[in-house]
């Protein structure tokens, strides 16, 4: 008998094979120097590894979708052995032909993560990747678990799970979706669901707003829209959850990538882990609203250099890159001009890659405070990297003073009437107009606006 599990597992493996993820077109450049943060040498450093220069050598992609095996081929120093897993054929497919022209190509698997883990041999990876993956298995903590266990000690793991508390309204306004019978598996119904979602935008500030906070592609792009209204398997668990399964898993967070600038009234938290109360607090008053981006630690007996490579082989090419677009679209950053950008990126990758004894501190004369400030907290400045030790704590202090919560979302009952009359027309095309359904589907979309 196929148990809930299995089906689950199945279920999520049809849908990638459907709609692999992210499926950007293969033949556009992608920049992949965006993705610096999830280098094994990043990790590694953020993780606690002083030696992490010398980089590690075996780096398990788990759950790689079609895009992240080329990213890291990229990124990762040349002579890394990388294996990339996926239970999606088709996502591997399109993988394998991204790296057709790379040195550094990664061993694709096709096969669930679990019974993949479940075959190596103890502590076979010093470094894993797992982004977006384990809130859509069956049993997340058995498989973080497993994870940890074939991790060597002192190697590190760069892991996104969702913030569920911050993901409520799109999780109602799924169940109104598929209330309203639309399907994925159907095309002509997903162009449906695409043209609703548009529609939708414009009834009310709080849609435009929160579905405009999606980015344009969320809705245009079948992919994005399919894994963020259509998911087969999204675990509903906090904060707690995902700490605790870490922590039963014996790995350490060390560091939180603050995407969105929501926590600068603390100390720098890629460095300096937040503590629960002070997550908590910020989630439960939405003054923390990204999705968890954690960097965690497998501690060791004593300091290991892990495969201390001396002769590892420096990603030079990176010089050859402009630097990620992403950092300086912070206030702080955005007027930097271009060529002190390049400055700051070849600052990131002598730091990272290649000998952080050796840095141009004149480069921090050029910047304003805050400047560095933002820098330090994305990881384009690596703060314990420095020696300087004004520098270093101005890297590693709170940015503010105190953060606002957000107001809340306000919608008046025109918006509803608006929403009311949009639920209605698509109904009556379906020829659905059941009073009991058109009630259900509007207090999901209240709830998606509250
Ligand atoms: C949201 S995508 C993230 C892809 C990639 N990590 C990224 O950030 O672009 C989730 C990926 O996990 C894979 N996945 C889901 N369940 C899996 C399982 N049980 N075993 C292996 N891979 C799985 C899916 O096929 C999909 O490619």
């Amino acid at each position: 008998m196929v148990g809930i599990h299995e089906t689950l597992t199945q279920n999520v493996r049809r849908m990638y094979e459907r709609f692999p993820y992210p499926n950007y077109p293969l033949f556009i450049p992608l920049r992949w120097q965006e993705a610096y943060a999830s280098s094994s040498v990043f990790c590694q450093n953020i993780a606690g590894n002083p030696n992490a220069t010398q980089s590690p050598k075996s780096i398990l992609i788990a759950g790689c979708g079609d895009v992240q095996p080329y990213i890291l081929s990229k990124i990762e120093p040349r002579n890394q052995n990388i294996i990339a897993v996926d239970i999606s054929e088709r996502s591997l497919r399109r993988a394998q032909k991204r790296v057709m022209f790379c040195w550094n190509k990664p061993t694709l698997i096709c096969e669930d993560l679990r019974a993949f883990l479940s075959t190596q041999p103890g502590q076979s990876f010093e470094h894993m990747e797992c982004y977006g993956v384990l809130h859509h298995l069956s049993e997340p903590t058995k498989v973080l678990h497993e994870m940890a266990r074939v991790l060597v000690p002192g190697g590190s793991c760069r892991m996104m799970v969702y913030n569920s508390a911050a993901r409520s309204w799109m999780r109602s306004l799924s169940r109104a979706m598929r209330l309203l019978g639309f399907d994925y598996n159907n095309a002509q119904s997903l162009t449906e669901a695409k043209e609703f979602l548009e529609a939708l935008k414009k009834t009310s500030a709080v849609f435009e707003s929160r579905l405009g906070s999606l980015g344009p592609k969320t809705i245009k792009r079948s992919a994005r829209l399919v894994d963020t209204f259509f998911h087969e398997r999204e675990v509903n668990q906090g904060l707690e959850y995902w700490l605790n399964a870490i922590h039963k898993a014996k790995l350490v967070p060390k560091g939180l990538y603050d995407r969105y600038a929501e926590l600068d009234d603390l100390p720098n938290p890629m460095y300096h882990f937040p503590n629960r109360q002070q997550l908590n607090e910020r989630i439960a008053d939405k003054r923390f609203e990204n999705n968890f981006e954690l960097y965690l630690s497998k501690p060791a007996a004593e300091q290991t250099s892990l495969t201390s490579n001396k002769n590892s082989i420096k990603p030079l090419h990176l010089y050859t890159k402009d630097a990620p677009k992403a950092w300086f679209d912070y206030t702080e950053t955005k007027s930097i001009p271009f060529w002190l950008r390049q400055r700051i990126w070849h600052m990131h990758i002598q730091m990272f890659y290649v000998d952080s004894q050796r840095l141009d501190y004149g480069l921090f004369d050029k910047l304003e405070k805050t400047s560095i400030q933002r820098l330090a907290r994305i990881g384009a400045f690596g703060a314990h990297l420095i020696t300087q030790d004004r520098l270093k704590d101005l890297m590693l202090r709170p940015m503010a003073d105190s953060m606002e919560p957000p107001d809340p979302p306000s919608h008046s009952d025109s918006d509803m009437e608006q929403v009311t009359l949009l639920v209605r027309s698509v109904l009556k095309d379906k020829q659905q107009l059941d009073p009991r359904r058109i009630e259900l589907i509007l207090s999901r979309l209240r709830q998606a606006q509250s």
